[in-house]
C-alpha cells in the first residue's frame, strides 16, 4: 500500500517512521517532509497547505491513504477536497476540525454539553473585553479565537496584561484574522496532561497519556514557544483520572459532535488541566501534537496503518490496540532565538554516534549531503526505558552527542511535577 503523508515537522517523521513499521505499507511520500523524513520516505516539494496541489498529487500518484497531520489544511478542509476527489483520507473534515480552528466553537460546544471547562466570555470589541477582565480581576487568560501556531494565549497575571494581550489582539490585529474575536477565561491551576485519541465518529481509543513543555527555558520560563519537548505517560494521569475523563469528558465530546452533525474523525487531542475541582479541558486540538507524537507513537506495537483505516472504516471498535509498557521522553532540539528570530543552515554533526534514541527531525534540510538546521524545532530526541527517569537519562546522554551552532535545549524534560 502507498501512503502520502502531509506535513513536515517532528511529528510527520514520528507519523512516518511509525508507518513504515507496517508490513502492508510499501511506499510513503511525505509533502513537504524534511532532511530527516527523507531518509524513510519520498519528500515531494508541496506545502501542506497546497490543497490543489495535494489533491492533483494524490489523483496522479493515487496513495491508498492520505494522512493529513497538521492543524491548518485541516482546517482548511484538505480532507473535505481529497474526500470529493474519491481519495481516502485520515484527519477530521472541516466542519469538525472547526474544535480547534475556532476556540469560541469549541467552549460553546463544552458549554452546551456540559464538558467542564474554564467559565469564559467571547468579546469581538476590545472596550468590552477590557470592562469584562476589569470585573473578573486578574489572574485572568486572553485567547485569540482562531489559530496563531501556539502564540495566541496570554496567561496574564495582571489586569494590565490582561487589557495589553487585548488591545494587541482585537485593536492591534497581532494575530490577524485569528485575534479579532478573543476567548477571556478563568485562571485554572493543576498538572496539565495531554491526552490524544484516536476517533471514528462514534468511537474512541485513547492513547497512552503524555505532557508537554511549551516554555522555551528550563523550569517553565521565557516565551511559550511550539513545544520543547514531551514525555509519556504522566505521573498524574492515574486510573481514576482516566476514568473521570473518560466519561466527563472524551466521550461527552465525541457524541456532542456526532449530536452537531459534525462527526469527529481522525486524532482528538485533549489539553487537560488537572484542577482541585476535577479535570477540565484547556484546548482541542484536532490533530497528533508536537511533540507528544514522538514520545506516545515510540510506545505503539499495533500497526499504525491499520488504526487509520479503522477510523475511516468507522470500525475502531473492533481493532485493539497495544501499548508499550515503556516510557518514553522526546527532548527537543532548537535554533538559538527560537521562537524568535534565528538562523538557519547550521550544520548538525554527531547524529551517527546516537546509540540509544531514536532522533525525529523537525526543521532539518540535506545541503551538499550534510544536514543542516532548516527551522525553528531542529530535532526531536526520544528514547524509550522501562522507567520515565531511564528514559530521560538515555534521551540527554545522545542529546550531548548531537551538535549544531547555537542549539538550544531544555535541561529539565520530563522533571516537572505540574
Ligand atoms: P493553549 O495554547 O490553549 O494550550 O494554552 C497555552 C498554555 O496556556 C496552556 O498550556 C496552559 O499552560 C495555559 N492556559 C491556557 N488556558 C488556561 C487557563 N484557563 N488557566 C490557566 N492556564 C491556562
Ligand atoms: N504540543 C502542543 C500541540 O501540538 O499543540
Amino acid at each position: 500500500m502507498k501512503v502520502l503523508v502531509i506535513g513536515g515537522g517532528g511529528r510527520e517523521h514520528a507519523i512516518v517512521h511509525t508507518l513504515k513499521k507496517s508490513s502492508k505499507v510499501d511506499h510513503i511520500w511525505c509533502a513537504p517532509g524534511n532532511g530527516g523524513i527523507a531518509q524513510e520516505a519520498e519528500c515531494v516539494d508541496i506545502q501542506a497547505t497546497d490543497i490543489d496541489g495535494v489533491v492533483a498529487f494524490a489523483k496522479e500518484h493515487k496513495p491508498d491513504l492520505v494522512m493529513v497531520a497538521p492543524d491548518d489544511p485541516l482546517a482548511l478542509g484538505m480532507v473535505d477536497a481529497l474526500e470529493e476527489a474519491g481519495i481516502r483520507a485520515f484527519g477530521p473534515r472541516k466542519n469538525a476540525a472547526v474544535i480547534e480552528g475556532s476556540k469560541s466553537f469549541a467552549k460553546e460546544l463544552m458549554k452546551k454539553y456540559g464538558i467542564p471547562t474554564a467559565g469564559y466570555a467571547v468579546f469581538e470589541d476590545s472596550a468590552a473585553a477590557i470592562a469584562y477582565i476589569k470585573e473578573q480581576g486578574a489572574p485572568i487568560v486572553v485567547k485569540a479565537d482562531g489559530l496563531a501556531l501556539g502564540k495566541g494565549v496570554t496567561v496574564a497575571m495582571t489586569e494590565d496584561e490582561a487589557v495589553a494581550a487585548v488591545k494587541d489582539a482585537i485593536d492591534g490585529g497581532a494575530f490577524g484574522g485569528a485575534g479579532a474575536r478573543v476567548v477571556i477565561e478563568e485562571f485554572l491551576t493543576g498538572p496539565e496532561v495531554s491526552v490524544l485519541a484516536f476517533v471514528d465518529g462514534k468511537h474512541l481509543k485513547t492513547m497512552p497519556s503524555a505532557q508537554d513543555h511549551k516554555r522555551a527555558y528550563d523550569h517553565d520560563e521565557g516565551p511559550n514557544t511550539g513545544g520543547m519537548g514531551a514525555f509519556s505517560p504522566s505521573r498524574f494521569y492515574t486510573e481514576d483520572v482516566a476514568d473521570t475523563c473518560i466519561e466527563t469528558i472524551f466521550k461527552p465530546t465525541v457524541e456532542a459532535m456526532a449530536a452537531e452533525g459534525r462527526p469527529f474523525k481522525g486524532v482528538l487531542y485533549f489539553g487537560l488541566m488537572l484542577t482541585p475541582k476535577g479535570p477540565k479541558v484547556i484546548e482541542y486540538n484536532a490533530r497528533f501534537g508536537d511533540p507528544e507524537t514522538q514520545a506516545v507513537l515510540s510506545r505503539l506495537e499495533t500497526d499504525l496503518f491499520d488504526i487509520f483505516n479503522a477510523v475511516i472504516d468507522e470500525k475502531l471498535d473492533e481493532i485493539d490496540i497495544r501499548w508499550s509498557d515503556n516510557a518514553a521522553c522526546c527532548v527537543c532540539m532548537a535554533s538559538g532565538g527560537y521562537p524568535k528570530a534565528y538562523e538557519k543552515g547550521k550544520v548538525i554533526t554527531g547524529l551517527d554516534d546516537v546509540t540509544d534514541s531514536f532522533v525525529f527531525h523537525a526543521g532539518t534540510a540535506v545541503k551538499d549531503g550534510v544536514f543542516v538546521t532548516s527551522g525553528g524545532r531542529v530535532l526531536g530526541v526520544t528514547a524509550t526505558a522501562p522507567t520515565l527517569d531511564e528514559a530521560i537519562v538515555k534521551a540527554y546522554a545522545d542529546v550531548k552527542k548531537i551538535h549544531f551552532e547555537k542549539a538550544h535545549y531544555r535541561t529539565d524534560i520530563g522533571v516537572k511535577k505540574g
